[in-house]
């Protein structure tokens, strides 16, 4: 046991994470710190923007642990965003109201490559963040585990390339087609980049880290073998200090290549069966998922159902969460009925 799991009070998601048995499965939610909590929204309401507000990291502290205390989940997730890394590898964006994310400069040609910060120097970049696992581990005192998280390189390179949100990504995926070196040249560098600010990231706190391949499903199989699992293989292979979860939406497909991977735990959405998952990666990796965040819309009873339906669904070596973020609009107390169900269950 490491310094930090002796001093947690409850360590009974990261006792999972590393394969061990416990009498309920642990619970989390993605987006657990966002718009469907009140005080969320009211401190966000103190800042010009979303950017302004991440730059704070007293601020980011207490919008970490809101729902430690709010829904009293096993888990607190470093409130940041997965874009902070290629704005400190040169590429600064705009989180416009009701669009999403806007970089006004993009990468088209090798020069733009060639002119990213990358590695220690841009995870130097990143300090503010830092800062915020500190701020974040003391305040926490132990109560729970702190997740550090990154994008995974495809899914950063999709924002860099494109510039913003896209249903098709097609800029980005035109780009691996017509420019495949120029493509691994800046997932390598995004790679790199990656792994300094991970182990920062543990070095400052992070008790576990998850990797979010947010576009992961928009890619066909081989592609998602050459550009994105072996990115990915390289940090896991990099982080040995803490357990790694890699969370690949919509990679259903790609379930074999990922529990290959040196990760303890593998991110599921909707789209696969409990069932279905757990046979094709084996014994070893522990899941995580994956409920659909629109269940939390129907009534409270349907709710307890299908949660005590996916925990027997899924058994042991399983963490509870959703299979994508909280949506903002949730009724704060359909979720407090999910969690709570979780929390009470036993095996
Ligand atoms: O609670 C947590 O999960 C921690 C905080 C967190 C945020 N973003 C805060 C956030 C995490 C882990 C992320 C990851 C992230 N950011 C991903 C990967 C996960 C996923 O959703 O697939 C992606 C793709 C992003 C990029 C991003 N950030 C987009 C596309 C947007 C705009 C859309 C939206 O939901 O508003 C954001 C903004 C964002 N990141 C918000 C929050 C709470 C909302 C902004 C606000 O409150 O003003």
């Amino acid at each position: 046991m490491t310094e930090t799991e002796t001093t947690l009070q409850n360590d009974i998601f990261l006792r999972v994470a590393k394969g061990e048995s416990t009498d309920r499965p642990p619970i989390w939610l993605m987006r657990q710190a966002g718009r469907v909590l009140p005080q969320y929204r009211a401190l966000r309401a103190q800042f010009a923007g979303f950017r302004e507000f991440l730059f704070h990291p007293a601020a980011a502290a207490e919008a970490t642990i809101q729902p430690i205390d709010e829904l009293g989940v096993d888990a607190a997730i470093i409130f940041s965003d997965i874009l902070v890394v290629p704005e400190a590898m040169g590429l600064p964006y705009d989180m416009v109201e009701k669009r999403g994310p806007l970089f006004p400069k993009t990468i088209q040609t090798a020069q733009d490559i060639a002119d990213l910060i990358s590695g220690e120097a841009a995870a130097d970049n990143m300090e503010y963040v830092y800062e915020a696992l500190r701020i974040t581990k003391r305040e926490l005192n132990g109560r729970v585990p702190l997740i550090g998280f990154a994008g995974a390189p495809w899914t950063i390179f999709a924002y860099m390339v494109e510039g913003q949100g896209s249903k098709t990504f097609a800029k980005a995926k035109q780009f691996l087609y017509r420019e495949p070196v120029l493509s691994h040249l800046l997932l390598e560098r995004i790679t790199d980049t990656t792994i300094a600010y991970l182990k920062r990231k543990i070095a400052n706190g992070a008790d576990l880290i998850q990797l979010f391949d947010s576009w992961a499903g928009i890619l066909s199989p081989a592609q998602y073998r050459e550009f994105a699992t072996r990115y990915i293989s390289k940090i896991c292979d990099a982080l040995t200090e803490v357990p790694v979860t890699v969370f690949s939406k919509g990679a259903w497909f790609a379930l074999e290549d990922i529990a290959a991977l040196n990760c303890q735990v593998i991110g599921l959405d909707w789209n696969i069966t409990p069932q279905e998952a757990r046979a094709r990666v084996g014994e070893r990796p522990v899941l995580q998922g994956n409920l659909d965040p629109c269940f939390l819309y129907a009534d409270h009873d349907t709710i307890r159902a299908g949660a005590l339906q996916m925990v027997q669904d899924f058994g042991p070596k399983h963490i509870v969460n959703l299979g994508h973020g909280l949506y903002p609009d949730l009724d704060l107390e359909s979720v407090r009925v999910f969690v709570d169900t979780i929390k009470t269950y036993r095996y």
